[in-house]
């Protein structure tokens, strides 16, 4: 009999090989979407990873003291800490216990959602542009996207999506938006959602609700709380800096949270070193205020930077990123930076345009961007 040694066969062979051996047909290859994300870079330390919304900052002292205090117990199921982070979350929320869901990322939460709500047969109102995950997977469903433009100061077109509403099954609104940044807040948002969570159900993502600067800040858990047919995803990847140990959650009635979970296939969804960090992070206000502040001095230095280039700059981001189409070209801008620069950005299409997403990065990597964008011209 023929011994195989699996790890080293698989060492000595590329990435190409390796997936070829493997039940991904060639043809699934060619329809993997070409990214630019510094992910598929060689981890040399050097790309600048403007790419993907992600805090740069990291983590504090106190998150990481938490990781690895909790690893010794990784033998362990972590049920109890999954129950002491949706407490947290259902006391700063004002929610009863039974109103949250934790999940592996909101990624995991919009499959459930969409599992519940969104599939065969099924009409999603969607802005565009807006964020693809969710859309994507209705997509895969076999659910139907109805798309409506934002409007012409970028923002989520309220009106026009109520007046395309009628025979939806549900909205779903990004807000902020990504990739444009802006938010649609105050009585309008709620009145919104309030009329349409009557006919469908209303999902809302609030990824990047907390870089919100405070006074600007609307949330619909508002609505959830007034027994809404709404749901509210917020994740741990954005602002605390969680990205890489994947904790999102949902907010909603308990008869929603109850069915979500029904498509919940894994009894403990996140895993106990993404919950210790995540309660960590959640009590660490400095970190987040910090972020926060940081993160919109970011937007500013960069704004006019931008502008005076003469790219189509889209304005009022209140996220970590900034859309823009580049004065020379969307492509040719994010190819220099990336091969000249080592810096990674976003490359997105809409309205039959080409667009780049820079995400905020440090002072550092802010002074970084900027001499490369003033170099290009
Ligand atoms: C608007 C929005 N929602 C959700 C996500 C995904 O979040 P998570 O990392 O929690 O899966 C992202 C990630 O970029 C996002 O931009």
């Amino acid at each position: 009999m023929v011994k195989l040694n699996l790890p080293i066969m698989q060492k000595a062979m590329n990435r190409r090989q390796w997936l070829a051996t493997t039940a991904l047909s060639t043809t699934a290859l060619a329809a993997w979407p070409k990214r630019t994300w510094a992910a598929d870079k060689p981890a040399s330390g050097k790309v600048i990873k403007l790419d993907q919304n992600e805090n740069p900052y990291g983590i504090s002292k106190q998150v990481e003291q938490a990781i690895v205090s909790a690893a010794s117990q990784s033998n362990r199921y972590p049920m109890r800490e999954l129950g002491a982070l949706r407490d947290l979350i259902a006391a700063r929320e004002q929610v009863a216990k039974e109103c949250v869901l934790l999940g592996g990322g909101c990624t995991e939460v919009f499959s459930l959602v969409g599992l519940a709500y969104g599939t065969a047969g099924k009409q999603v109102l969607v802005a565009e542009p807006t964020y693809s995950g969710f859309n994507a997977y209705v997509e895969r469903l076999g659910g139907k996207l109805i798309r409506v433009p934002v409007d012409d100061r970028w923002q989520t077109d309220l009106d026009a999506m109520a007046a395309r509403a009628a025979g939806t099954d549900l909205v779903y609104l990004c807000n902020p938006n990504n990739p444009t940044g802006t938010i649609t807040g105050g009585e309008k948002l709620k009145q919104f959602c309030t009329a349409q969570a009557r006919e469908r159900m209303v999902l809302v993502d609030e990824a990047y609700f907390e870089l919100v600067e405070d006074s600007r800040r609307v949330s619909t858990v508002e609505l959830v709380r007034q027994n809404a047919n709404v749901i509210v995803v917020r994740t741990f990847s954005k602002i605390f800096g969680l990205a890489g140990l994947r904790v999102g959650y949902a907010i909603a009635k308990p008869e929603i949270i109850a069915e979500l979970r029904r498509w919940q296939t894994n009894f403990c969804a996140v895993n106990r070193l993404g919950i210790v960090a995540a309660h960590a992070a959640y009590l660490d206000t400095e970190h987040i205020v910090r972020t926060r502040q940081r993160i919109a001095a970011a937007r500013t230095q960069l704004y006019p930077v931008l502008e005076k280039l003469g790219h189509k700059v889209i304005r009022d981001s209140q996220a970590n990123f900034i859309a823009f189409e580049a004065k020379g070209g969307s492509p040719q801008l994010i190819e220099r930076l990336q091969k000249d620069h080592q810096i990674a950005v976003r490359p997105f299409e809409f309205f039959d345009r080409k667009w780049v997403r820079i995400s905020m990065g440090t002072d550092d990597e802010m002074a970084a961007l900027i001499t490369a964008l003033e170099a290009i011209g």
